[in-house]
């Protein structure tokens, strides 16, 4: 029998710090536990929803689900050949996870530094910054598929990753449960430095270490990213638009200051931040829900204030953004 808790409270378990209560939710800290909760009759037939930090999420409400707060430790080091491999938890804390692997000279994750969330949770929307996503690190996963009722090891294509995207995000979404991640680290390591504004924090140092990078992707991102300890935040809030090199150039011949980068396939992916702060809602107050004001992809909560009301407000912007712009922006977090 797993342990239940009913009607539990919700609010530090997202980092928006929004109210809601989960009918059932469970402390899951291995995988038995997991098998156990699920196979619970207390929580039969009940939609089961899986959070980790709770930092990409947004909750419109109470939750009449199984919540299972995921909290499986782990972390192991092994070789492959020209590659570390480093298994986490579902539960370890990512950032830390991060500080770990470069403090034990296993470098390439660094430019995922103080990305909020577990490490459970990373591969579901690929996270990624400043040149580095989790696909570009990833091994493979340990996941317990509720379908076929059995732990299965998916590897990178089966995770089909893409941009703040993955298997898990479509049709593996109520399906797979991740309990542990793989992620390979080249022992051949080298910097990447490709991000321009990376690039310019780190020009003093001719080559610098992994450590380095880490400080310099914490020094960036604390400048225009509030700390979810401080602000109810789930990073940025839209990703950014991908659009043909047609209606890119079209936007560049009307908009010369529009930021975009080439994609590999040829298109365009758009920086969402400055179409939105272009038309006037960075640093927005909506009474308790907000648009920070040092990055305009960022939707803000002061207290008090519902997940129904920010995601009004998102829409709001969306609208907006489409008017102007002709481009429509699609939320980033999963909108429970
Ligand atoms: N910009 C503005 N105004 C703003 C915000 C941005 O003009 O209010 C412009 C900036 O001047 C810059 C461009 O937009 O030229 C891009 O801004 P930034 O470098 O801050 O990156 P981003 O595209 O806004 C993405 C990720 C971040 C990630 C950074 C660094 C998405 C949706 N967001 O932001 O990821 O940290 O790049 O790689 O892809 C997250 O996913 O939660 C997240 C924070």
């Amino acid at each position: 029998m797993a342990d239940f808790y009913e009607f539990y409270p919700l609010r530090a378990h997202n980092t928006f710090g929004f109210d809601a209560r989960a009918r059932l939710a469970a402390h899951i800290r291995s995988e038995s536990d997991l098998v156990s909760a699920l196979s619970d009759p207390r929580a039969a037939g009940m939609p089961v929803v899986v959070l980790g930090g709770g930092s990409n999420v947004v909750l419109t409400g109470d939750l009449d689900a199984c919540v299972l707060l995921m909290e499986i430790p782990g972390y192991d080091i092994a070789e492959d050949g020209a590659d570390w491999l480093v298994t986490a938890g579902a539960g370890e804390n990512w950032h830390n996870l991060v500080s770990r692997t470069v403090a034990d000279g296993r470098a390439g994750l660094e430019n995922l530094a103080l990305i909020p969330g577990t490490a459970g949770a990373a591969p579901i929307q690929n996270i990624g910054a400043y040149g580095v996503e989790l696909r570009d690190r990833f091994a493979r996963l340990r996941a317990y598929d509720r379908q076929a009722r059995e732990f299965v090891t998916l590897d990178l294509d089966a995770c089909a990753f893409g941009y703040r995207d993955s298997l898990f995000k479509r049709e593996g979404r109520d399906r797979y449960i991740i309990t542990a991640v793989t992620l390979r680290l080249p022992k051949d390591w080298q910097p990447v430095l490709n991000y321009g504004e990376l690039a310019r924090e780190l020009q003093d140092i001719a080559s610098p270490s992994a450590a380095q990078v880490r400080d310099a992707v914490i020094a960036i991102r604390s400048r225009k990213l509030p700390d979810p300890a401080q602000i109810g935040n789930a990073g940025s809030f839209f990703k950014n638009p991908v659009v043909e090199s047609v209606q890119r150039d079209a936007l560049l011949a009307e908009h010369p200051a529009l930021v975009s980068y080439p994609q590999p396939d040829g298109r365009y992916k758009l920086a969402a931040g400055w179409l939105i702060d272009q038309c006037g809602f960075k640093g927005l107050d909506d009474g308790p829900v907000g648009v920070y004001g040092k990055q305009a992809l960022v939707l803000v909560h002061h207290g008090g204030g519902t997940g129904a009301a920010l995601l009004k407000l998102a829409n709001r912007i969306a609208d907006t953004v489409q008017a102007r712009f002709g481009v429509r922006i699609e939320p980033e977090p999963v909108i429970l």
